[in-house]
């Protein structure tokens, strides 16, 4: 039986150049947002990892049809699309599954929408999204029995919600629940990830009309989306980072060839700061080399501008290679932490500090309970090898932080729980052998 675990063996320095794939974050969206179509709907460049892959079976058994290429073009019919009611299991395995509350409102009036799924990085509510669609015109029910979110829309989407604090898909789901409204809708205090500007540029492709400025997104109300033309996904974030942050660790130089360089703005600064390699070249590749040493650099994670939560534990390994002392301090989400004991079992020296601010219900992006006991920023003494070990993935992200130690490590590690890894990164052991490195799944 496949085992669910890699076998890497580390210490080499990883060379070469990395094609990397499509956003998971902006291509799980433009999926759901492909059923609002009237048109048949072709995404080019969809990553092919179990995220998309549990989400397109879910559409499937809504009725709609969906086929997936080689080439990772995707081609998704929605006009058989005859079910409201989303299917528990593989809701669960998705927290995206919440954001089909806008296309199967708009198509039956009436739908059924499951507690999400997702990574278990904190409580991760969905209040703001809730109350954002009552405010634009639904009516939710939570049915405590079934654990079932009944939605109900009888008058047309209008008004203008503001949002307490933003919410990345939050705004998206609420733009997309927008986007066939009466008159003119505001939304304020949106989030500002870039991920949302590309779905918005996949809508207006279609006939939306939507406009941001800064922090508020208004949609003009039209009839219907029709696609006229291929709606490529810009590559992933989060896996230039996991490479950049590969590149360096393990004293290597690797070249992404067709990074989202806009969306890197802020790692870009902070590899700078560590006194790295973090060129643009012309053809519009990433270059990231080790210089000699690298520099302690304290980061807080913060919404788009700032610096991602996505990233920060892969900074959390290049941190443990820096001379000194550096922290993290996570502000977004309150469960982020989880790959530290998997980093203390490689010897990293890493710890929690207690972390005092003047106004955390303000600070923090999550809804802050006073004298919860949270645990929201590590300190970092690093300088020292890492040696291998047994680990575990407990979320997506923490994954990161686990692959890329053990690939910096002296020796051998297993990593196990290379599944949820799996679900945002696509073909992650070959890229990663073709730059050098041991890896392989059990
Ligand atoms: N929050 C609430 N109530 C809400 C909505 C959000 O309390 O109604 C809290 C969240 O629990 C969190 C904070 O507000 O503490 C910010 O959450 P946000 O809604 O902005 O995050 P998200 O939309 O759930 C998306 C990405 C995350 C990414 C964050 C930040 C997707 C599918 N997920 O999450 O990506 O970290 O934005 O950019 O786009 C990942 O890919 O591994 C991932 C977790």
């Amino acid at each position: 039986m496949a085992e669910d675990a890699y076998a890497i063996r580390g210490g080499n320095r990883l060379k070469g150049r990395v094609r990397i794939s499509g956003a998971k974050n902006v291509a799980l969206k433009a999926i759901i947002a492909a059923l609002m179509f009237d048109s048949k709907v072709v995404l080019e460049n969809v990553p092919k990892i179990s995220d998309v892959i549990e989400l397109l079976h879910l559409i499937r058994k809504l009725g709609v049809k969906v086929e997936f290429s080689e080439t990772n073009t995707l081609e998704i019919d929605s006009s058989s699309l005859s079910e409201n009611k989303v299917d528990l299991l593989h809701a669960s395995k998705t927290r995206v599954s919440y954001m089909l509350f806008a296309p199967l409102l708009h198509r039956f009036k009436k739908c059924f929408i499951p507690n999400p799924g997702g990574c278990r990085i904190g409580a991760r509510p969905i209040d703001r999204i809730i109350q954002g669609m009552e405010k634009l015109g639904a009516l939710i029910v939570y049915n405590h029995e079934t654990g079932y979110y009944e939605a109900y829309l009888e008058n047309s989407v209008h008004g203008y919600y503001k949002f307490a604090k933003p919410s990345h898909t939050g705004t998206e789901l609420l733009i997309m629940f927008s986007v066939f409204g009466n008159g003119e809708i505001l939304l304020e205090n949106a989030a500002l990830e870039p991920e949302i500007d590309e779905l918005i540029s996949f809508l207006n492709e279609g006939g939306a009309e939507i406009k941001r400025e800064g922090k508020n997104i208004r949609i003009e109300g039209v009839d219907k989306l029709n696609q006229t033309k291929p709606f490529q996904i810009v590559t992933d974030s989060n896996e230039a980072v996991t490479f950049a942050v590969l590149a360096i660790a393990s004293k290597g130089e690797v070249i992404i060839e067709n990074p989202p360089v806009d969306h890197l703005t802020e790692f870009i600064n902070k590899i700078k700061e560590t006194g790295n390699a973090a060129e643009i070249l012309q053809d519009k590749s990433l270059r990231f080399a080790y210089k000699g040493k690298i520099k302690s650099v304290s980061i807080e994670t913060a919404p788009y501008p700032g610096f991602k939560t996505d990233w920060q534990p892969n900074w959390a390994v290049l941190m443990t290679q820096a001379r000194g002392v550096s922290y993290i301090h996570e502000r977004v989400f309150e469960n982020r932490f989880s790959y530290v004991a998997e980093l203390q079992k490689l010897g990293a020296n890493v710890a929690f500090e207690t972390v005092k601010v003047d106004n955390p219900e303000e600070f923090y992006e999550f809804y802050y309970e006073k004298n919860k006991g949270y645990q929201q920023k590590i300190k970092i003494t690093g300088g020292y090898p890492l040696h291998g070990g047994v680990l575990s993935i407990w979320d997506l992200r923490a994954g990161a932080s686990s692959v890329i130690a053990a690939l910096i490590a002296n020796g051998g590690s297993i990593v196990n729980g290379a599944s949820i890894f799996e679900r945002g990164y696509e073909n992650f052991i070959e890229k990663v052998q073709n730059l050098g490195g041991q890896i392989r799944k059990l």
